[in-house]
């Protein structure tokens, strides 16, 4: 078991921890809680922490010797959920919780920050702390940071997400793929309102959104090779006010998630084609607004090697777990957009757990422990 993290500073990671869950912030309102870790880091030695957005820090320990610049990132934010857990530091806050882990995140950062400013002698080049904003919503706080300099001249950029459903104790590292491509659409077909029992006198919009809804999924199942895989989800559709009401219009929403660019780009303009065609097909009209969201996050395989060679030397072999990709987006993609880099999982719970994101997530505070050592091994092999 890891030495690297003292039981004094892991009961105070818990500390931290639930300070943060008892009085969470949605995303880019996080002004007390940037406002605690800029004052947690200002308690530790010798590092220099900067605001580049108003509600991010960033702090900076320089090694004792010139080298490589190493940049570790946790987000901070919460989400619109009324809480239901019952725990005795549960959100204060009516409609806000963290329901992500994003707590545990800044906790973890902020504690391996510590130890790391204790072990600055053995540090050759620089390490940035970055502590971001607005995870949770696009188009993200990585982006703003991105544009503020964080990584620049940053060799490598290393982040973690805590994982309710993976054991505690765990840590997984995939190579390559490791988030999707996260984008969004909105969409009305546009027809003629009318009498339901005079369905000649008008055009009908509903018919001509289902089969755009239907035509959608021929994207993914016959123009997407099989081995690779991409996600077509229409999640919205809203028409009409009575029975005996054709409506004017059908509105639509949803989601595309990829990893591969070129297949993200033909699914796109596989969905501007089908929307285009069907409409056309029956008289009908049509606007599609799509927004690209977050980037895949696709780890490099030498960072990920680094990541996955400290968790075993601090947590042992047996503590290294495989892990699929999720089509889940996260905007720790835009980092790797200037370094290569490596996001990994942080086992917090057990396989039936309560998942991410529903009112009565809770972690495993153990799992603070493990991905404090896992940074702080990776920080002193890569800057030794
Ligand atoms: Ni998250």
């Amino acid at each position: 078991m890891s030495t690297l993290v003292s039981p004094e500073l892991e009961q105070q990671a818990i500390g931290w921890r639930r300070h943060l869950h008892a009085n969470p912030e949605l995303s880019f309102e996080e002004v007390e809680t940037s406002r605690f870790v800029e004052e947690t880091l200002g308690s530790f030695d010798g590092l220099e922490i900067g605001r580049p957005t108003p509600t991010s820090v960033v702090a900076t320990l320089r090694g004792a010797r010139p080298g490589r610049v190493l940049a570790l990132r946790a987000d901070m934010d919460a989400l619109p959920i009324q809480e239901e857990t019952g725990l005795e530091f549960a959100s204060t806050r009516a409609g806000v919780m963290h329901a992500c882990g994003h707590d545990g995140h800044t906790a973890m950062l902020l504690g391996a920050a510590k130890v790391l400013a204790g072990r600055r002698d053995e540090l050759a080049g620089e390490l940035r702390f970055l502590f971001q904003h607005a995870e949770e919503t696009p188009p993200g706080g990585a982006r703003e940071l991105v544009a503020a300099g964080v990584m620049d001249g940053v060799d490598l950029v290393v982040g973690a997400h805590l994982a309710s459903l993976k054991p505690v104790g765990t840590i997984g590292v995939p190579v390559g793929p490791m988030a999707a491509a996260a984008d969004i659409f909105t969409a009305e077909v546009r027809g003629e309102g009318g009498h339901a029992a005079a369905p000649h006198k008008a055009l009908d919009p509903v018919v001509v959104a289902a089969q755009v809804v239907t035509n959608l999924q021929h994207l993914v199942s016959r123009t997407v090779d099989p081995i690779a895989s991409a996600v077509v989800s229409v999640t919205l559709f809203h028409a009409g006010t009575a029975g005996n009401v054709i409506p004017e219009a059908v509105q639509l929403g949803g989601t595309v998630r990829t990893f591969d660019p070129e297949i993200r780009r033909s699914v796109r303009v596989g969905m501007e084609r089908i929307f285009r065609g069907i409409t056309e097909a029956h008289g009908a009209t049509f606007t599609l607004d799509y927004q690209e969201g977050y980037n895949a996050v696709v780890n490099d395989p030498a960072a990920a090697e680094l990541v996955a060679a400290a968790a075993r030397a601090e947590l042992g072999d047996a503590a290294m777990i495989e892990v699929e990709p999720i089509m889940g987006g996260e905007d720790f993609s835009a980092y790797l957009e200037k370094a290569p880099g490596a996001f990994f999982w942080v086992g917090a719970g057990h396989e039936d757990a309560i998942p991410h994101h529903h009112p009565r997530f809770t972690i495993d505070e153990a799992a603070l422990r493990s991905g404090i050592a896992v940074f702080v091994r990776t920080a002193l092999d890569y800057l030794a």
